[in-house]
């Protein structure tokens, strides 16, 4: 059934459980608005037939419907309207929750190419790497105008806004490669905007990955003599050297200290109560809503006397810098699991060094 619907309607393949649970509500959607519109359709002819004028000057008849037809006309399309919306919403809010143990990715669209980077691992252009049968949380933002980063087969798409990071993830069934495309217009290139999704066996993705971290690129990113055998996050690592660039720890801590600013120690997820009344989670979106945004969001006991740094940190170097405020744990040695927990803890790192 599912395979004859695909077809008749054209769809992708299904890449993941999700794509599928989306399309059994997309053939719900679009058999019930068929037989709508079959409905209404006989209705239409039945009336021009039944209530045809059979004479000249024949007057109209006043039809008064019962009350009964008014409470199954509004009743029966908000019951089915709301039907839909049982089914779909579950599976938004799963979409937008990612499973604790998912690995995470960090994907950047710029004019006109998809950028990602693992933390603790390569960079990579246009091509996505990721293991089958694990959970991956894709944290997309964009370098320069608003792009859409889209799986068909996944039925995922998620908009891709400078300034900002969204959230997404998915869990691919089986190995093989799917299409990534750009779906919003951002110029001359959009239609060239395109990608590769590579999906390995697990452990042929472990052994992509060691192997990854041992290029010349990544370990030249990371101080530590011997890089290749102790591969460490080098994002992290990129984000503690940015972080000194860009003056944040004039204001920051990581150490815990009370400074102008919230100390960055264990600040990652943490729930903060707000100037004004209410709390926040410092989630990836909140570290860097605070970064472009920093007035919409003061934590209490704070002035709001944090520059802007929207349009002067470019997107990769934002994630870097959130990236290394998450190694910054007190329990950093063995960090307790969290949402979308870096692909490997950062190893013996040692925060008094970024002073
Ligand atoms: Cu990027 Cu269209």
């Amino acid at each position: 059934m599912n395979e004859l619907m695909r077809r008749m309607l054209f769809l992708p393949e299904q890449g993941s459980a999700y794509a599928r649970q989306v399309d059994r509500l997309h053939y719900f959607v679009i058999s019930m608005t068929m037989v709508g519109f079959v409905g209404v359709a006989a209705t239409v002819l039945w009336f021009v037939i039944r209530y045809r004028r059979r004479a000249e000057g024949e007057p109209t008849p006043t039809i008064e419907p019962r009350p009964i037809h008014e409470v199954l006309f509004v009743g029966g399309p908000l019951a089915l309207f709301l039907v839909w919306f049982a089914i779909g919403y579950p599976l938004y809010v799963r979409l937008q929750t990612p499973p604790r143990d998912a690995m995470d990715v960090y994907v950047m669209g710029k004019k006109w190419m998809w950028k990602f980077a693992y933390p603790g691992g390569p960079n990579d252009m246009d091509d996505l790497h990721v293991p089958a049968g694990r959970p991956v949380r894709l944290l997309i933002t964009s370098r320069d105008v608003i792009h859409s980063f889209y799986m068909p087969a996944f039925r995922l798409k998620q908009d891709a806004v400078p300034g900002r990071y969204a959230e997404t993830w998915f869990q691919a069934d089986k190995p093989g490669r799917y299409e990534i495309f750009c779906a919003e217009y951002c110029g001359l290139g959009h239609s060239a905007m395109l990608g590769t999704l590579v999906v390995m066996e697990p452990e042929k993705f472990d052994a992509w990955m060691t192997e990854a971290r041992r290029s010349p690129a990544v370990a030249a990113a990371q101080d530590t003599p011997d890089a290749a055998a102790n591969p460490v996050a080098t994002l992290a690592r990129q984000g503690r050297n940015l972080a000194v660039e860009y003056g944040c720890m004039k204001c920051h801590s990581v150490d815990g200290t009370r400074h102008i600013g919230p100390s960055w120690l264990d600040l990652y997820l943490r729930k903060e109560p707000l100037e004004g009344g209410g709390t926040v989670v410092a989630d990836e979106g909140y570290l860097t809503e605070s970064m472009m945004d920093p007035g919409a969001k003061v934590v209490k006991g704070f002035a709001p006397v944090m520059p802007t740094f929207q349009g002067r940190i470019p997107g990769p170097e934002v994630a870097a810098i959130v990236e290394f405020i998450k190694t910054l744990r007190t329990d950093a040695v063995h960090p307790a699991p969290t949402p979308g927990r870096a692909y490997e803890p950062v190893p013996g790192f040692d925060p008094t060094r970024s002073r």
